[in-house]
């Protein structure tokens, strides 16, 4: 395909067919076989309504819904008329049911003492009183129904807590991911007009306090200069670090929700109610807020969190998944999909690798873990430290491996099927997006005969293909682009604030009519996830990776036009261009090329080296450590067309270190500027 430059250069033979339920301890398997999945899948698309109608009814609601589906493109809405509260369905439904006393959270934290770590259990009694005292403590901050609430917290079970707490009563949560700085609590604090925000005076991470308070300080300070005041900082104590206070405006978790009432009923939200907003990385320099809503966002999760986990109450199962709820992947796969299902989720504090490289083997086995989620560059990471830690831990409680956050390089499955599920376990390669709320295509484990790097097939309810622009479906075999051509329950509603962008990003790529939903053929019916995609002559999904300008940096997404934001706010940096690069565990690397101001050109190499310490130094304030470019290059000029346009291509092959530029370089402005770049010292 021309106009996408996507080819496809894998070629991947392997297959392996789902073990026996008893293979690998599972009780059975809810779905296995491929007839049972071809069957149910060609159900729901068929009948949608039936199919998700079905399911919901599975669930809690105050109110039944009158009808499942109404789609005018882009808007849908899922369960209409009917209210419901996703915090009742994950606490309190369980407690109804008299299975309270059964264990919802596993919690172990970081640092570990002369005893071992630190292990809470919560019950699903204890989850819903706790946050029930939250929720009281948020109300009487004045927080009421649709208020966002913005959570800046490390990874302890009280994070968890606020985000039911919302739920509860009817607040949106904005969780933001404790690795970012203060820069980026002030840009989602503003777009979300959040007032409130929920914090720790600091997280551990490898054996050291990552001062989130202070952090928050930092913001509040910025914001209210830009004429936004912060109402509200509750504080949770976990690392007793040193922290500032600001009488009036900050609060103490305990002492808040010590005296705070242990009744606080589920509001009943309307399906369409906003549950959270959830910033993610686009192609422009904004960060875009993610919105989704209640009920359909509820029965997706709850549904692919089954099938695709095969969980099964009271068979002692232990769901891991080692994403920071930060992200989508936490959002969905610790809390909301997992606890309505009544498994136990697991929540780990800290670092992979602290004290020692086998820390999440140990725990795996500290607690007969069954199900364990991760994503390729923590694979890659653990294929690096050594066979041998693994292989020092008893990993026979694992039934299913599961994968997300950017396509998996065959050699890491492998490495991942063998080490860490000893030939048993299947493995769950699972695409998805934080517009998606959910996996769209990933194996099921007892029915899908897996490939190494392939996400397999759709999930139910999800109509996959590979397209070129007018929506023509390509044959098996040739790259193109990834559409979705109709509508399921966890589908973002809208960017905040952002109409425009939301139809211009995700409902205008395909020019198609579909008779199925007769409306103009501008937005588009069919929904446009950003990647470029292969199917093989199976029919599976092979992810091939963005065709924007977002990169995919260990499973994150960053937008390139961030991070050069980032760079041209230092002094020294008059323009940046910045683009992905191949990174041995990163997955993506991030290469930036600069262009520097005549006041701040450095003399000499040591010079040189100090200013990209600085540089990366300022990102990482700027956004965060994840986006610090991996590779900086000084230059007198960036490659441009002769409409102006930086010409990525160039600068990709550059990066990567490719001697040769095969590509075409008819437009380039300036010739000599490629050779200069490539001459232009990395590091
Ligand atoms: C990529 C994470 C290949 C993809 C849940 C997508 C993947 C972006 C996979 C979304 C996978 C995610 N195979 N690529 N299994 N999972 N991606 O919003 O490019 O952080 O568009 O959601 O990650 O990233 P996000």
């Amino acid at each position: 395909m021309a106009d996408t430059g996507i080819e496809s250069v894998l070629s991947e033979n392997r297959v392996f067919d789902p073990p026996a339920p008893e293979a690998v301890g599972a009780p059975r398997w809810l779905i296995s076989s491929m007839d049972e999945y071809r069957a149910m899948h060609e159900r729901s698309l068929r009948d949608p309504e039936g199919f998700w109608g079905e399911i919901a009814r599975e669930l809690h609601w105050f109110q039944p819904f009158e009808r499942v589906l109404e789609f005018n493109p882009p808007d849908a809405r899922w369960f209409i008329g009917g209210r419901t509260n996703l915090c009742y369905n994950c606490c309190d439904r369980q407690v109804d049911a008299g299975l309270g006393d059964q264990t919802a959270i596993v919690w172990e934290g970081e640092p570990v003492g002369a005893d071992g770590p630190e292990i809470r259990r919560l019950t699903y009694r204890d989850l819903t009183l706790e946050t029930a005292r939250l929720a009281n403590a948020l109300k009487s901050l004045g927080v009421r129904k649709g208020d966002v609430v913005t959570i800046y917290m490390g990874m302890v079970p009280e994070l968890a807590i606020a985000c039911l707490a919302c739920a509860r009563i009817g607040a949106v949560h904005s969780v933001i991911f404790g690795g970012f700085s203060a820069g980026a609590i002030v840009d989602r604090v503003l777009d979300a007009d959040s007032r409130v925000i929920l914090t720790c005076d600091g997280a551990w991470r490898r054996g050291s306090v990552v001062p989130l308070k202070d952090n928050v300080d930092a913001a509040c300070k910025t914001l209210a200069e830009q004429g936004h005041e912060v109402s509200h900082v509750l504080t949770l104590r976990r690392c007793n670090n040193e922290i500032a206070w600001h009488d009036g405006r900050d609060h103490d978790w305990h002492e808040m929700t010590r005296n705070a009432g242990d009744e606080c009923p589920c509001e009943p939200m309307d399906s369409e109610d906003m549950l959270f907003l959830l910033y993610t990385s686009g192609s422009t320099g904004k960060p875009k807020g993610i919105r989704h809503t209640t009920a359909g966002y509820m029965v997706y999760t709850y549904t692919t969190s089954r099938y695709v986990f095969n969980l099964i109450p009271d068979a002692d199962q232990v769901f891991w998944c080692t994403a920071d709820i930060g992200w989508i992947t936490g959002h969905s796969y610790i809390i909301y999909g997992i606890l309505p299902n009544r498994v136990p989720t697991l929540m780990y504090e800290g670092a992979p690798n602290h004290p020692a490289p086998d820390r999440f083997w140990e725990i795996v086995e500290r607690h007969r873990v069954t199900q364990f989620y991760t994503a390729p560059t923590a694979i890659r990471a653990f294929m690096k430290w050594g066979d041998e830690h693994p292989a020092r831990h008893d990993l026979t409680s694992l039934q299913v491996l599961g994968t997300v956050g950017e396509p998996i390089n065959p050699e890491a499955w492998m490495w991942y099927r063998k080490h860490i599920g000893r030939d048993r376990c299947p493995i769950v390669d699972t695409w998805w997006q934080t517009e998606t709320g959910g996996h769209m295509i990933t194996p099921l484990p007892g029915a899908t005969p897996t490939k190494p790097g392939s996400c397999t097939l759709p999930f139910f309810g999800i109509d996959a293909a590979i397209c070129d622009d007018e929506g023509n479906e390509l044959p098996n075999g040739s790259g193109g682009l990834l559409a979705i051509r109709s509508p399921w329950p966890s589908m973002l509603r809208g960017i905040h604030g952002d109409r425009e962008r939301f139809i211009e990003t995700y409902w205008s790529r395909f020019k198609v009519e579909d008779p199925r939903y007769p409306s103009p053929s501008s937005p588009s019916p069919w929904y446009f996830p950003g990647d470029g995609a292969k199917r093989d002559s199976d029919g599976y999904f092979w992810i091939m990776g963005r065709v924007d300008d977002v990169i995919n940096v260990s499973g994150h997404r960053l937008g390139t036009m961030e991070v050069e934001s980032a760079l041209v706010s230092h002094e020294a940096v008059v323009e940046a261009a910045v683009v992905g690069m191949p990174h041995e565990i990163k997955g993506t690397g991030i290469a930036a090329f600069c262009t520097l101001s005549p006041d701040h050109t450095p003399d000499g190499t040591e010079a040189a080296e100090a200013l990209k310490d600085a540089l990366r130094a300022h990102v990482a304030s700027e956004i965060g450590a994840i986006a610090k470019p991996d590779q900086i290059r000084f230059t007198d000029a960036l490659p441009k067309t002769r409409s102006g346009k930086i010409m990525r291509r160039l600068l990709r092959s550059i990066a990567a270190g490719e001697q040769e530029v095969n590509q075409d370089t008819t437009t380039l402005e300036d010739y000599s500027v490629l050779a200069k770049l490539r001459e232009s010292d990395e590091g």
